[in-house]
């Protein structure tokens, strides 16, 4: 974003011919000055760390700092339509362009004080969509942007009644991280923009729209919806969701919105969430974002959890009626302090998000569940990390990724969470967590509604736990962390106890010592059999995984986590009894990080891939556009 001060002029002396097509060429080689198209970049060239190099935008001209949206929703053609009014500041009260970033967007009219403003939609960029360019009048403080979205909007997905719980109205939901704020609102889609909102949303009836903003259970439903979020954000994390939603409270200052079939089971699963709201408040400073929802989401949501402020959106997967899988909860709920209230500068500074909240995850599911719960969950992450880490290039095993030219969505691994979290774990044990801890609630404070780089921390790490640990940290090490792949030697190591007598038994059976059905598995909670299983060898024999089918009848298994690694053995070795387990898991549920692996195993065979082929032709309509860009790959 940096870049385009220099492209800036070009791109404003441009404009003047800008609106007859025969330009377009001009006005898009003036954006390749600036830092996009990306693949413009010659990667041998150091990164500017400031820079974010999958933006448009230009906020170092003009920067907004708030909207207002006015959006219909419409379920027939598919499309939100309306407008956004952008205020913004700029240094100097001068001709300038505002450059906006839009995917597939229709974009009707620009007006400022309701005149009709100059505005040139730039060439496409397959990872980064459409620079908007506004000819932003002298005295002007804001302009309106009049507009629809596309059907096929990459941060958008439309839901068919059939695809809900209760089967009876559509449901649509936004899902705007990294880069797809700009698929549903024209916007400068950079997490180092922040802004406030307010937004009414107009919807039929018999629906509810709720977003991440003030959110009101007892709103009139009548199909208009008043939101406002005082606080600035990033635009990743704007978030609306409408559908047929019911709001139950769980605590003081938690709640859950789902559909009424679910809702019950839901704030039952969840109703720890005031408990780890208060404990993390406790342990890491004050909550700043007033209530804290959950969303549950149809099956199709793509990602666990997202973070999305004040209302958290969650996968309905993790409801297995135990808690086993409510560390997800407490990893959306973290980010209300790494990521939302000190966010990412760039894409390329995630592992900040992620690293820190993972860390936290483990903090609070040990102060809610106790340490037991946690070192199992230590491990299961450490060896998730370990595969990926196996399977990875060395350059993506680094935290300060380099993006240039990338698409984030490509890149998601357990770099950023695990390693991340292993990371800041160590700086844990060596100054020990009393030091720690008081050293996290400040780094909230001093950087608290700040973007900051991985290079702003490594200098706030110096000012901070360097200077004041010198005997117990280095900077090497620190630069080994975060500018080197793979995991320093000497890294903290994961242990449970709870998992010796998952490892005695796997041995003792695959040695053929005793029968599956000998093992009593009456106490094993869900990590253990994750433990369990995650740990067989890639190759069994069709004996072996009947034998453990019958023993625990695995290919019903009602956990998720668990059915999920059952059925990736089952491919590994294809157990066919399992197959029709199989297509059942992978056509009705869209969560990438469950249904991709399976895919990816699926098309190491032919006939594997003719299978997976099936089943994604079968899921396709209902899967999210992230769900179908990652995995359509594997199947043709
Ligand atoms: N913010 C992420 C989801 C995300 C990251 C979306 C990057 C797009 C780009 C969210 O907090 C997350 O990490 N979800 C995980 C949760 C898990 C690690 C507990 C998920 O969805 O699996
Ligand atoms: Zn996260």
């Amino acid at each position: 974003m940096k870049a385009i001060h220099s492209a800036f002029l070009l791109a404003a002396g441009l404009f003047l011919g800008a609106c007859d097509s025969g330009n377009q060429q001009q006005t898009s080689s003036s954006a390749a000055s600036a830092p996009a198209p990306v693949e413009a970049v010659d990667s041998a060239q150091t990164i500017d760390a400031q820079t974010d190099y999958h933006s448009f935008a230009n906020p170092d001209e003009i920067r907004v700092t708030h909207l207002d949206l006015d959006l219909t929703v419409d379920f027939d053609e598919k499309v939100l339509t309306g407008e956004v009014v952008l205020h913004f500041q700029r240094d100097e009260v001068n001709d300038s362009i505002l450059i906006l970033d839009t995917r597939d967007l229709t974009i009707h009219k620009v007006t400022s004080d309701n005149q009709p403003v100059e505005y040139h939609l730039g060439e496409r960029d397959p990872h980064l969509g459409t620079p908007l360019q506004i000819k932003v009048p002298k005295t002007a403080h804001q302009v309106v942007v009049h507009y629809s979205t596309s059907p096929e909007a990459s941060g958008v997905q439309w839901l068919t009644p059939a695809q809900t719980a209760g089967k009876q109205h559509p449901f649509l939901f936004t899902q705007a991280q990294a880069i797809h704020a700009r698929s549903f609102i024209p916007l400068q889609d950079s997490p180092q923009v922040r802004v406030t909102y307010n937004a009414t949303v107009r919807t039929p009836k018999a629906l509810r729209a709720v977003m991440s903003a003030s959110n009101d259970p007892d709103a009139e439903q009548d199909g208009v919806y008043e939101f406002t979020m005082p606080q600035p954000i990033p635009s990743y994390l704007i978030a609306l969701a409408v559908g047929d939603l019911e709001f139950q409270a769980m605590g003081e200052r938690t709640g859950v919105y789902a559909e009424k079939e679910i809702l019950d089971a839901a704030a039952k699963e969840f109703e720890d969430t005031e408990a780890m709201l208060i404990a993390t408040e406790e342990k890491f400073g004050e909550y700043s974002w007033d209530r804290y929802d959950l969303l549950i989401l149809p099956p199709s949501f793509p990602f666990g959890g997202m973070e999305n402020p004040r209302l958290s959106f969650i996968t309905p997967t993790v409801i297995a009626g135990d808690k086993s899988l409510v560390s997800l909860i407490a990893h959306e709920l973290a980010h209300s302090w790494s990521g939302n209230t000190v966010t990412n500068a760039t894409w390329r500074d995630l592992w900040l998000n992620e690293g820190f909240t993972t860390y936290l995850t483990y903090r609070i599911m040990e102060m809610i569940y106790g340490e037991e719960r946690e070192q199992m969950e230590f491990v299961l992450g450490m060896e998730s990390l370990q595969a990926d880490i196996e399977a990875l290039p060395a350059e993506d095993e680094i935290l300060a990724i380099d993006l240039r030219g990338r698409d984030p969505d490509e890149v998601f691994s357990d770099i950023p969470y695990e390693k991340g979290a292993l990371f800041v774990r160590e700086l844990e044990q060596k100054i020990g967590r009393e030091a720690f801890d008081a050293f996290l609630m400040q780094y909230f404070k001093d950087f608290a509604f700040e973007s900051i780089t991985t290079n702003q921390f490594v200098s706030y790490l110096d000012e901070t736990l360097l200077a004041e640990h010198a005997d117990k940290l280095s900077r090497d090490r620190i630069q080994q962390w975060i500018f080197e792949s793979g995991i320093p030697d000497g890294a903290p190591t994961a242990e449970s106890d709870a998992f010796v007598k998952i490892d005695n038994a796997r041995q003792q059976w695959l040695l053929g010592e005793i029968n599956a059905s000998d093992i009593n598995t009456e106490n094993w909670n869900t990590h253990q059999w994750l433990y369990f299983l995650n740990n067989m060898p890639e190759e069994l024999s069709d004996g072996q995984m009947s034998e453990l089918d019958e023993a625990f009848n695995l290919t019903q298994a009602g956990n998720n986590e668990i059915a999920h690694s059952w059925l990736l053995m089952a491919i590994n070795n294809t157990y066919k009894p399992a197959y029709e387990r199989l297509n059942e898991y992978l056509t009705g549920i869209g969560r990438n990080k469950l249904v991709k692996p399976l895919y990816q195993a699926l098309s190491q065979t032919p006939e594997g891939k003719a299978f997976a082929k099936k089943a994604f032709d079968e899921a396709r309509s209902g899967y999210h556009p992230l769900t179908i860009k990652a995995n359509e790959g594997y199947v043709n």
